[in-house]
This record gives C-alpha cells, structure tokens and sequence, in this order.
C-alpha cells in the first residue's frame, strides 16, 4: 500500500482485531470457572487466574493509557498486586487481590479507554506507537497470559471445563524422518517486523554448519520407547543436573503421565485417556528433551539451526517470515491459538512445510532448543529491560515455534521464549538435530 491514510486504517483495523480476539479469548477462559476456581491456586507454580486477569488489564493500563496517551493512573494504589517482580507466583494468592467481577470491570474499563486512544493513534512520530507496535505488544502480552491461563487449566484438578474440536486425522507420517539443512549463513532475528518484541532484534548474519533436523516433533511412540529401553534409570543419556533433576523428584515419564498395567494414560483438561501414539510429546522439560536426544544419538538443535530450518529459503537465498513463506498463519498452515486443545499427529499441516521440507515448526508444541536465551548482537531493550533483559544467562533455555495454545499474534519464525529447563507444565515438547560432516 503506498496511501499513507489507508495503510494507517488498515493498522488501525489489525490492531483493534488483535485486541478484540485477545480479550474474547481470555474471557472464555475465565468464564468457565465459578468464583473459587477462579481465585483458588491451583499450583504454586502459577498464580490465581484473577491475578492474570487484573495483571492483563493493569498492563494495558500502563502502557496504552499512561504511556501512550500520558493518562493519569486509574487505581495508581494497585499496580504494585500485579507486578510480576514484587510478588512471585507462589505468594500471589495472598495479596488482596481484586475479586473477580472488580477486575473484569477494572479490564473492560481499561479495555474501553484504550480502544479510544487507538482511535486517534497515530503510527509514526514515537517508537512505541511507530506502526502501532505498543498495541501489539498488548495484544502479544495479553495471548502470553491466556496460554498461562491455558497451562492453569491444564494443572487444575476437577472436571473438565474447556472444549475444543480435534485436529483432523492424518495418514502416519511417512515420509523422510529427518531433512537435511545445508551449510553457509543465514539471517537471523528482524529488524523489519513491526510487532516483533525486543530479543527478536535485530537481524543479523550468522554462520550455521550443516546439520539434519527431524522432520517432525518427536512423538509419544518415540518418547515411550526411550522410557520402555530404562532411559530413566541410565545415567549415561543425563547431563548431570538433569540426573540429580530426576532422581531428586522421581521423574520416570512425562508430566501428567500415568501407566497402566502396559498402557500410558494422560490427564488432558479434565480427562484421562491413552497417550495418543502419534502426536508429539508433550510436557517434557529440557533435561529429558536433551536425555531423548542423546539415548537417540542425536542433539536439540540449536536456536539458530532452529530458526534456520523454519526460515532459510535457498531458492530466494533469504529468510522468510515463516517456514511457509511471509503470509500470515492460516488455519492450513499451522495448529495455533487454542482450535484444538491438544497438538496435531506427526506430519500434519503439509501446507506449513518449510522450503526444505521440515513441518509442524509453528504451532503444535514448543520445540526445547540446546541454547541459553541471550542477547542477539546489537540487542537494545524496548520498552522495558523486565521483558527481555534480566532473563537473558545460562540459566533459562530457549523455545521456539509456538504451540498449539498460542496465538498467530504473538508467534512468528523469529518469536523467542524461553523457561528454566526444569519446567515441563508449558505446552512443551521438542524435536532432535545432528551435524553433518562439512
Ligand atoms: C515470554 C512467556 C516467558 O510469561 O513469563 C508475560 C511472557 N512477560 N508477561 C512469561 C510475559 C510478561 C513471558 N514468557
Ligand atoms: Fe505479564
């Protein structure tokens, strides 16, 4: 588009649907619960889902509102409650948190004040409204918390609360297991996408060795043959935190897994069932991702040979937005945003294929990498050091690819997301790499 006016409507448009498709979410998500559920911890590993609700308001508050259109605080006396670093999650249920029917009224009151401050935004002048990114940034922020919701729902005991459709059945995936990613650089990160968040940036060279990646995420078959060969008992396949990790708290399978005589069943929302044979594994934390791996005598790949095998595209010699061209992600492309409520079998979405033939990149489950989250060079933190920045060390791994609970708006071929490598309640799972002689 080269008319200024309508390519600032069209942003205006992308940027209300953005918001509107976060909030309905979020609404389905604490809509279903009565009053208790929704105040009630359901794992000191997450907080209430009313904190998340006020916290999405609050940030949209103080961004949209107070940054953007220089409004005064409209409850200044809670904004410490949610801040995620004065209080951590264990301690949340605590505070004197907004009860559940003030905070939505708390959100939709921010909900409605920002939508008329989009109304007059203008998307150039200030790097935060520069192509409407703060508002992306909010829509990002509140789909992040909905997949924490998601998670929530997922650890909460009871009956089961959330419905969804099954992905569509597909033939077994027969084709070749593994692809083969040639050598030489590719560019990494963006500097040109305008929503993306702060560690995506910017782009940059780098030089990938060749390697061959699995052309799918590794499934519940594989991942039960590793358990059924005694991989948990086999020090050799652990690093040795990993193997401390697992003895220390008894680990032998995935979370949420449960035998049965020969079978494996799982808790999904609310429901116990087989472990489905096919589909990939899921809530696997980073020591047994990196224990498969090595039993299998392979590796996780690194963040750049990811992002190299979901971007690289040799035919055009450059990176794309995502494995299946620069097109927004349809519903042919990829499992995202919360269609299903579980990931899709091994092969599915063809038409989301990466250029050398690599699939289900985006969406399904996070894909575990063998790399910390740090910087990328010439890494400027915008517009807060607390969402990038003071995670970045060896002490959180990186994922990549999104998974079935996250939405088109916040995952792109350069979307990062990182967690301590413990953590295995996230819709986490993986798929293996090995070098090839150069
Ligand atoms: C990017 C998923 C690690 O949930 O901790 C939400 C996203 N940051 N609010 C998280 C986030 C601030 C973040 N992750
Ligand atoms: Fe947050």
């Amino acid at each position: 588009m080269t008319d200024p006016a309508l390519d600032a409507e069209a942003l205006r448009e992308r940027a209300v649907a953005s918001l509107v498709t976060a909030r309905d979410r979020t609404t389905l998500l604490t809509g279903c619960l009565d009053e208790p559920d929704l105040t009630a911890q359901h794992s000191p590993l997450m907080s209430p889902l009313v904190w998340d609700l006020a916290h999405i308001g609050n940030q949209e508050e103080q961004w949209l509102l107070r940054a953007v259109a220089g409004q005064e605080a409209i409850r200044p006396e809670i904004d410490s409650l949610y801040d995620a670093f004065e209080h951590p999650r264990a301690e949340r249920p605590k505070l004197p948190l907004l009860p559940p029917d003030e905070a939505r009224r708390y959100a939709a009151d921010v909900r409605g004040r920002a939508l008329d401050v989009l109304e007059n935004a203008a998307f150039h002048g200030t790097r935060l409204t520069e192509a409407g990114f703060a508002f992306g940034m909010i829509a990002q922020h509140e789909q992040q918390h909905d997949e924490t919701m998601l998670i929530t729902h997922q650890l909460r005991r009871g009956p089961q609360a959330l419905t969804a459709p099954d992905p569509d059945p597909v033939p077994l995936f027969t084709g070749p297991s593994e692809v083969l990613v040639p050598g030489g650089p590719f560019i990494m990160g963006t500097s040109t996408e305008p929503w993306a968040l702060d560690n995506e940036r910017p782009a940059h060279r780098r030089e990938v060795p060749p390697f061959s990646i699995d052309t799918t995420p590794v499934t519940n078959a594989a991942y039960q043959a590793f358990i059924e060969d005694g991989g948990y008992d086999d020090p050799r396949w652990w690093t040795a935190d990993g193997w401390a990790h697992i003895r220390r708290n008894s680990l032998t399978a995935p979370l949420f897994w449960r035998r049965d005589g020969r079978q494996w069943l799982r808790r999904r929302f609310g429901v116990t069932e087989a472990v489905p044979p096919d589909e990939p594994v899921l809530h696997v934390c980073w020591y047994e991702a990196d224990a498969y791996a090595r039993w299998a005598g392979r590796r996780l790949p690194t963040e750049a040979e990811w992002e190299k095998a979901a971007r690289y595209d040799p035919a055009g010699d450059r990176s794309t937005r995502y494995p299946w061209g620069d097109a927004d992600p349809g519903s042919e492309h990829a499992n995202l945003g919360q269609r299903h409520l579980r990931p899709a079998p091994a092969g599915s979405y063809p038409a989301g294929e990466s250029p050398l033939g690599v699939r289900q990149l985006i969406g399904d489950v996070w894909e575990w990498t063998a790399s910390d989250f740090l910087p990328y060079p010439g890494f400027r933190a915008f517009p807060y050091k607390e969402y990038s920045e003071v995670f970045f060390g060896p002490e959180y791994k990186v994922l990549r690819g999104g998974s079935f609970a996250v939405d088109p708006v916040a995952c792109r071929g350069t979307f990062r997301n990182w967690d301590l490598p413990i953590r295995r309640q996230i819709f986490s799972g993986f798929r293996t790499a090995r070098s090839e002689d150069v």
